[in-house]
């Protein structure tokens, strides 16, 4: 069975169960500081299930591409070394929220498996949670008997706590789970083995493909667990490893999946998949990875120096480093994986197919400059100081350096020492990790008390559209702790608090408790929650509470909000419908677009869309809100969506008539006008084929309209042809060229002058024709030009000379080779010893070195002090 008839088998199976089929969210979380990407297919669902948000659909049906290379489930050492782990995946999973539980959950897992996908019956094995006392649960009889239906008690085996009960992170939803495994192995092997001892073991091919999980309780930070508001399913097949079953395949890898991706690599580096172990593992590796970078990028996540960015990075480096390593690949390739995958994933992620020029050129950028560092990185190894090697073992903290700072991986530092005969000291290595590491989690991690519950049942509601101002009530409260100190957040039931979400800043303002005045610090969105950041809670946590936005940052933010969006129009009109937003910052100061195009605006194009933006602002066009639009309806309306958004059912749109429409949750502007005039700043590259443009609007506009008037005034000021500025500054730029020009054409006179005065001033100590001078001269390069006149004069030759140039001493020093053998010094060894007494610093090469420094009375010693130098060379 092909893998997309698989996939489609899944979701048919469980709509004809009326179960609701909803997309795919972005793998790239926005609103849950613990989890950088999507782990697992529930993540989407988190609110739901902690009863922060009602579920639109009880039962649901998803595919849902999941990235483990970080955080608890982090599979990442796995992949490519074992042939069924990834770095992503797709997770097939129904869901029920509060409606069915165990029993349809069961039976409809077995009668998928066994009737639709026809896996035989005799090879399937499950396992139970057995209870734990420390959590003080019961083992789960109910699912034993449940599957006792299905299947014989000998394959229905009870697992601990580690095994059979999922959680998604350190704390949070939670549930006993029942996992489905497999038994793909020869007859020969069956016989000799019995499965039941092989499950759980790690072994290739007895391998769990389904997991259900009987979602039932949270678990608090203190460890507790509390039930939900509701029983929950969630379960989670692995889409590859499914596939490698149905498909009759012993490795994830030998899938429709991976195979033509592996073909592509093949084709490229001219290596056979199965040449040998090295060679296979660089080419599972690759393919896994690709799909991982391509997924992120898709949504939104280019590789980067930061937090998510940084892990695809790494992920994408890895991946350059096994090609370089085992493939001989010196060159960017994996971006030509691309168009494989988007071939693929053909109607299934359409996000893949429309940017896939975007990604291809990201990739080869990321591999170009990796490789790049991987050169420079055997470049410092090749050179590395003898005292960083001792006794054959290359410093831990070495490899940590070049792993840290050049991204080079310390199996491949390891590589290059063992070529060279030596060994890296890995202990030290971890060490210097380890320290990076709790150096780091004490800056990012913040930890967060349970939630203290003040009205239970009721949730938080944004009511800022049209309201600055509301009367309402704490809901919940908890404290946070980080690096800033201790602080507390809490849910309003009504709050005017926009959190910052869709590029757009957090409003601040203040709240009223009878007389106590609260600053809101920040405000967060986190899994359906509007969450306000304060110093202080009210004494009184019950008493209502008046909350207050400040209105000036609102407005100032809306103009720019708004403005984004008429931008994003204004540059599709000119440069095309492909530009795709990629990012946006909207603040009360400026506005910052990022977008998918290859290069710089030129000033046309610029002028093009400002001219476009101020029109749209004159017109002064009355922004249309609509609410609860389904999104299959808003995109038929042509409302713009983002990459990597995560968008619900439905959706609010936002439109200005005629000119702009985008799915948007952000506040803005009544109408146009009060945007007033609109003006760009810059627009740089921040990556391959991205461009960001910052622009300004309303006061900071009229504030930088003031600011290059007055600049431009004072400069008129100064000219004296000040009806034309600019020809006037064209006339000095001229005339100071030509000065310039006649100015070094006196200088040069005058060197030679000196020069030849020089001559007689030659006097010989002890065989040596020496010039030791403190002398006058226009610019300091004047003592090199002197110095190498006079070179040839003779074989044991020296010049050293001063002068001083405004505030510096500037001293030349020139040694003929014969001399510097008989001194036993070089120009650079003596210009060094006498820097000082010019309190300076000097350097050079063997035969020539100059030095600098303050104190301008040091001359004479210093020059006394090669005097000397020569004197004693005698004796
Ligand atoms: N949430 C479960 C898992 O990820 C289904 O395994």
């Amino acid at each position: 069975m092909k893998s997309r008839l698989i996939r489609e088998k899944f979701i048919q199976f469980f709509t004809e169960r009326s179960h609701h089929h909803q997309p795919a969210a972005p793998i790239v979380n926005k609103d849950d500081p613990s989890l950088l990407f999507v782990n697992a297919g529930m993540n989407p669902f988190k609110d739901i299930i902690l009863g922060n948000q009602p579920s639109t659909h009880p039962r649901v049906v998803t595919v849902q591409p999941c990235l483990r290379v970080s955080g608890k489930h982090n599979d990442l050492e796995e992949v490519g070394v074992d042939t069924y782990h990834h770095t992503l995946f797709e997770m097939l999973g129904n869901w029920s929220f509060g409606d069915y539980f165990k029993q349809e959950a069961i039976q409809w897992s077995w009668e998928l498996l066994t009737e639709v996908y026809k896996l035989p019956k005799d090879r399937i094995y499950v396992t139970i949670f057995a209870g734990d006392k420390q959590d003080g649960l019961e083992k789960d009889l109910e699912a034993a008997q449940i599957w006792s239906q299905y299947l014989p008690e000998n394959r229905i085996l009870p697992f601990a706590k580690k095994d059979n009960f999922w959680e998604m992170g350190a704390h949070g939803p939670c549930g006993p789970c029942s996992e489905i495994h497999i038994d793909i192995r020869s007859e020969v092997e069956r016989n000799a083995i019995p499965a039941a001892n092989l499950v759980n073991q790690d072994h290739p091919h007895v391998i769990e493909i389904w997991n259900l999980v009987f979602m039932q309780y949270n678990r608090l930070a203190s460890g507790k667990l509390i039930d939900l508001p509701n029983k929950h399913i969630d379960t989670g097949m692995g889409f590859e490893r499914l596939a490698m079953v149905l498909q009759g395949k012993q490795s994830n890898y030998d899938t429709d999946i991976f195979v033509p991706l592996i073909a592509r690599i093949e084709q490229i580096s001219g290596k056979q998949y199965c040449q040998n172990e090295s060679i296979a593992i660089a080419m599972r590796v690759i393919v896994d990875h690709v799909r991982a970078v391509v997924f992120a990028i898709a949504d939104g996540q280019a590789p980067s120096n930061t937090k998510a960015g940084y892990v695809m990075r790494r992920i994408l480096r890895r991946a350059v480093r096994y090609g370089y390593s085992y493939l001989d690949m010196q060159q960017p390739f994996i971006y030509q994986l691309v168009s494989v995958l988007v071939e693929q994933m053909e109607g299934v992620y359409a996000n893949l197919t429309l940017q896939q020029d975007y990604i291809e050129q990201v990739i080869q950028a990321e591999e170009t400059a990796f490789l790049k560092t991987l050169a420079a990185g055997l470049h410092l190894l090749n050179q590395l100081d003898k005292n960083k090697i001792n006794q054959g073992m290359i410093d831990g903290r070495v490899a940590f350096e070049l792993y840290d700072t050049h991204g080079f991986p310390l199996d491949l530092t390891a590589l290059i020492a063992k070529e060279k005969g030596l060994v890296v000291d890995e202990i030290g290595f971890q060490q210097a990790l380890q320290e990076q590491k709790s150096r780091s989690q004490k800056d990012a991690f913040a930890t967060y008390s349970d939630w203290h519950i003040v009205k239970p049942g009721l949730h938080s509601h944004f009511i800022g559209y049209d309201q600055y101002h509301v009367t309402t009530t704490i809901v919940q409260w908890r404290s946070v702790s980080d690096k800033n100190g201790m602080r507390y957040q809490f849910v309003l039931e009504k709050t005017p608090f926009y959190p910052e979400g869709g590029g757009q800043v957090a409003d601040a303002g203040y709240m009223v408790s009878g007389n106590e005045t609260i600053v809101v610090l920040d405000v967060q969105k986190e899994h359906g929650l509007i969450i306000h950041t304060v110093a202080q809670l009210p004494t009184e946590l019950e008493r209502a509470v008046e909350a207050y936005i400040d209105i000036e940052k609102r407005t100032l933010t809306a103009n720019n909000h708004t403005a984004t969006h008429l931008l994003q129009a204004a540059l599709k009109q000119i440069l095309g419908e492909h530009v795709y937003q990629k990012g946006s910052l909207v603040t009360p100061a400026l506005l910052r677009f990022d977008f998918s195009y290859p290069t710089k605006l030129s000033p046309e194009q610029i002028k093009a869309v400002e001219t476009i933006v101020n029109e749209k602002i004159r017109e002064n066009i009355a922004c249309v809100a609509q609410h609860n639009i389904p999104l299959g309806a808003a995109k038929a309306m042509g409302a713009q969506a983002l990459f990597g958004e995560k968008y619900g059912e439905k959706v609010r749109v936002v439109g200005f008539e005629g000119f702009s429409i985008e799915l948007c949750g952000g506040t803005h502007v009544q109408s146009t006008g009060q945007i007033g005039l609109f003006k760009m700043l810059s627009d740089v590259s921040i990556g391959t084929g991205t461009r960001r443009i910052e622009a300004i609007t309303a006061t900071a506009t009229e504030a930088f309209v003031d600011r290059q008037l007055s600049v431009l005034g004072a400069i008129t000021t100064l000219l004296t042809n000040s009806k034309d500025p600019v020809k006037a500054v064209e006339t000095l730029i001229h005339e100071k060229k030509q000065l310039q020009k006649q100015l070094a054409l006196y200088h040069e006179k005058e060197i030679k002058y000196i020069t030849d005065q020089l001559q007689s001033k030659l006097e010989e100590l002890n065989d040596v024709c020496c010039l030791i001078q403190e002398v006058q001269v226009p610019h300091a390069e004047a003592l090199r030009q002197i110095a190498f006149h006079y070179k040839p004069q003779h074989e044991q030759m020296l010049v050293v000379l001063a002068a001083k140039l405004a505030t510096k001493a500037h001293i030349a020093l020139l040694l003929s080779d014969r001399l510097q053998k008989r001194l036993g010094k070089n120009a650079h060894d003596v210009i060094k010893c006498i820097a000082p007494y010019i309190d300076g610093n000097g350097g050079g090469q063997a035969f020539f070195a100059t030095a600098r420094g303050d104190k301008l009375e040091g001359i004479p010693i210093a020059l006394q002090a090669v005097r000397t130098l020569l004197e004693v060379l005698g004796k």
